[in-house]
């Protein structure tokens, strides 16, 4: 599938110039390969960056389960689709086939429709990562449902926020989930979401960890005896090019989290491509990605571009730390993984642990090593590539988010060289560019500014759900005619990219991308808060942990600090989620504000890293004399 057999860098410059010249045939190109069109496109694709608007194949009709299942199912029915390894090592990986697959799924979309739903309409889904994650979402796309993955890792509020955002009809959830050597209570937090989200009709439950659990009458239903009763005959429908897929949720710098919508043929031709050409699957390959479903990099590189490809693609249930820190590698000689894919935070913990985790097991099926989520810092790239790679694999560092739906700068194994915490080159087809605070494209090499992309990509999301003029805001306002990323960026001497970080409000800690809003105001609605600021700040296994500097109400001062951060805590647990604790809360009389009144994080940043040695000015804040408080009150 759209191989190029790009061999040598010299190629990929010839394979990329063209991709610039004529995107359209480039695209076209990519398009034509392989894939099931029921009807074929109009036009490649228009775009306006002013409105924004933009259309990939156009007119083009299809359906993507056809082109992820039923294509393989003639001559390789019985290749394995997925490899479910659960949580614990001593119960059974599970096999599933494209024609199991195709039946599960088949049965899944009928009990869907069974259910209600219709073409168009949203389905929250809310599952651990088991099979029937797969399944579930594969069976929205099979009837033209949208799907509205929320990480199972989120809160009841979080949960409930973004179901009643994509006003879903039905949510899909679990009796619970395991993880590690905890089970999590998720059909609690779903029954806690759900009393806020009216909406929703009908609840199907997946049969997990045997809990009793509350069932609600007339709302909640067992999906197995569903499934077992249901036909495993659907016939795919035939949709749009430009109709809806699903929504992912990514925070952003205000407090609301952003529906980015994915629509169905471009996202499925740009998926298909990245991962063929960066991960140089072949057939027979097991290829694993250690992400969970619930993110772009699950949906995008578990799911879709991996069964795209007739791949065999690994989803584990579990965590790296369980039973032991071994698990990754256990996995990796176990399913002899010959692609492996995962997050430098979770690299720099497991650096952190003993080397016989690592050398217990036999690595010598690895052939690609994937990153993503944020930047890798040179130590972590080195143990990566000296244990896990041997010196052997190519690491393609993998720059892209959930905006993009798939990888658009990267290394492309044994054709372009690596480079160690650079994410090097841009696909052929996608045309990056760095710009200055003025608005200007800064040309030429060794040079840094913001990073933006030129020209549309058939995977990039095509709107905010329900909130057009947002999408216009974040991604469009801030530079003439570009895509804006939000990151910054370098281009060296040969015109490699390495990314330097989020340039807005957004964090991202052990990869996950969290916006400073949302946290502030789950702290301010502790009742004994007025005021609260969180930043970033470099930490060695999460790449960023936050803290949070609060103001206290008159009413809070005298009380206990510990219990008042634990409450804090808690709060944001709920509100946000575990993940979003800060690893600091510093409590202060006031915040450095600008004369305007809008919180100076620059200076908090420094404080939190430890680094107050040049603040810079602070003469103009309108309360320059609370720095000092804070600087020596840090934590
Ligand atoms: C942000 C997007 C894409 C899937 C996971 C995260 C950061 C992502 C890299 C990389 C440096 C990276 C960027 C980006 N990021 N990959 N290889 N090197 N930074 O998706 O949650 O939408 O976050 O993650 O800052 O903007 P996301």
């Amino acid at each position: 599938m759209s191989n190029y057999h790009i061999k040598n860098l010299e190629e990929y410059f010839q394979v990329y110039r063209k991709s610039v010249r004529e995107p359209a045939n480039f695209w076209e190109e990519v398009a034509e390969e392989h894939f099931t069109w029921r009807q074929r496109w109009d036009n490649v694709v228009s775009w306006d960056f002013s409105k924004p608007e933009v259309k990939w194949f156009e007119n083009a009709k299809l359906n993507i389960t056809e082109n992820c299942i039923d294509r393989f199912l003639f001559n390789d029915g019985d290749r394995t689709a997925i490899i479910w390894e659960p949580n614990d090592p001593s119960e059974n990986a599970k096999h599933i086939s494209y024609s199991e697959l195709h039946k599960m799924v088949n049965k899944f979309a009928n009990v869907l429709k069974e259910n209600g739903i219709e073409k168009g309409d949203r389905v929250c889904i809310y599952l651990p990562m088991i099979p029937e994650l797969a399944a579930a979402m594969l069976a929205c796309a099979r009837i033209g449902a949208v799907h509205s993955v929320v990480f199972a890792g989120f809160s009841s509020k979080a949960l409930a926020t973004r179901t009643n955002d994509a006003d879903c009809k039905m949510m899909i959830t679990a009796d619970g989930s395991f993880r590690g050597n905890k089970t999590i209570d998720l059909k609690g937090i779903a029954d806690k979401a759900l009393e806020e989200c009216p909406g929703v009709e009908t609840v199907l439950v997946a049969k997990r960890i045997e809990a009793d659990i509350e069932m609600k009458e007339g709302r909640d239903k067992w999906l197995q005896p569903l499934l077992d009763e249901a036909s495993d005959e659907c016939i795919p429908e035939i949709m749009d090019a430009e109709d809806p897929l699903f929504i992912l949720y990514t925070s952003g710098s205000t407090g609301k989290p952003k529906g980015m919508l994915h629509t169905t043929a471009g996202y499925m031709v740009y998926t298909a491509y990245t991962f063929k050409n960066i991960f140089q699957y072949r057939q027979n390959d097991v290829y694993w990605c250690t992400a969970d479903i619930g993110w772009i990099t699950g949906h995008s590189y578990i799911l879709y571009g991996p069964l795209a490809n007739g791949a065999t693609t690994v989803m584990f249930e579990g965590v790296p730390s369980y039973p032991d820190a071994g698990r990754f590698w256990e996995i990796v000689e176990k399913h002899k993984i010959n692609q492996f894919y995962t997050a430098p935070t979770a690299i720099r913990s497991l650096a952190k642990t003993s080397s016989d985790f690592v050398e217990k097991y036999d690595l010598s099926s690895l052939k690609v090593l994937g990153t993503v989520g944020e930047p890798i810092n040179e130590e972590a790239w080195h143990w990566y590539n000296d244990h896990i790679g041997k010196k052997r694999c190519p690491i393609v560092d993998t720059w892209w988010q959930t905006e993009t739906g798939g990888i658009m700068i990267s290394p492309i194994p044994f054709a372009t060289p690596t480079k160690p915490t650079y994410a090097t080159l841009p696909l052929p087809g996608v045309q990056p560019a760095l710009m200055d605070e003025n608005g200007n494209e800064i040309k030429g090499n060794q040079v840094e500014g913001r990073l933006c992309i030129k020209h549309p990509w058939p995977g990039m999301a095509r709107s905010v759900w329900r909130n057009h003029q947002r999408y216009k805001d974040t991604y469009f306002a801030t530079f003439e005619n570009m895509y804006f990323t939000g990151d910054g960026a370098l281009r060296d001497d040969t015109g490699y990219y390495r990314i330097t970080g989020r340039v807005d409000d957004v964090i991202i800690v052990s990869g996950h991308n969290l916006g400073t809003a949302p946290i502030e105001d789950a702290i301010n609605e502790h009742p004994a808060v007025a005021e609260s600021a969180v930043v970033g700040f470099p930490h060695e296994v999460k790449g960023n942990a936050l803290y949070g500097f609060v103001i206290l109400k008159e009413t809070g001062e005298s009380r206990n600090k510990e219990n008042l951060r634990k409450e804090i805590n808690q709060q944001i647990s709920e509100k946000v989620g575990p993940i979003a604790k800060p690893e600091k809360i510093q409590f202060v009389s006031g915040l450095p504000k600008t004369r305007s009144g809008k919180i100076m994080r620059r200076i908090l940043r420094k404080i939190a890293s430890k680094n107050t040695e040049n603040l810079g000015d602070t003469s103009t804040l309108l309360n320059p004399e609370v720095v000092d408080e804070i600087i020596e009150n840090s934590l």
